[in-house]
């Protein structure tokens, strides 16, 4: 089974995404990692050249390709905080996390996160939290709250709660 993780930048996808593959022995996937090869470029460039447009839609295709290949075997996919999914046989696990944590974490990340560059970062957390929460939560399956925990932590209350 694939084991998705969503969640707003930030919220810990890709380091709990390794941690939780680690511990169950089956491959990692990283969307964005996956966009940036299917285009030849980081993601930061795609934005500057090509637009946020053509970037949904790489990101699009690529979960399409993605989960169409890896849907039959165990495998833990981290998404990028503004992929839009609704995926069947799949567990989706939503990495939620507090305003105040995202900030901290966030600090300093502007360069590799387009959303964020030349915004204050503290209003455009809550803005784009606003837009995504209820998105975030239509998809998920389970909730893990993430604050004060290391991704290890994290990975094995999902492994308690939901594997
Ligand atoms: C985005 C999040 C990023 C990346 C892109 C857009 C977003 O992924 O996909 O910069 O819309 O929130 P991370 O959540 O892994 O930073």
């Amino acid at each position: 089974m694939l084991t998705v993780l969503t969640g707003f930048m930030g919220s810990g996808k890709t380091s709990v995404g390794e941690s939780l593959a680690g511990m169950l022995g089956c491959p990692f996937l990283d969307l964005d990692s996956l966009v940036e090869k299917a285009a030849g470029k980081r993601i930061p460039q795609i934005f500057a050249e090509d637009g946020e447009s053509r970037f949904r839609a790489l990101e699009s295709e690529t979960l399409r390709k993605t989960v169409a290949k890896y849907s039959r075997t165990d495998s833990v996919l981290a998404l990028g905080g503004g992929t839009s999914c609704n995926l069947e046989k799949s567990l989706t696990i939503w990495l939620r996390t507090s305003p105040e944590t995202l900030l901290q974490r966030l600090q300093g990340t502007a360069a590799s996160r387009p959303l964020l560059a030349g915004h204050d970062l503290k209003t455009r957390i809550a803005e784009l939290l606003a837009e995504r929460e209820s998105a975030y939560e239509a998809s998920a399956d389970i909730i893990i709250d993430t604050d004060g925990l290391t991704p290890e932590d994290i990975a094995q209350e999902i492994i308690l709660t939901a594997l």
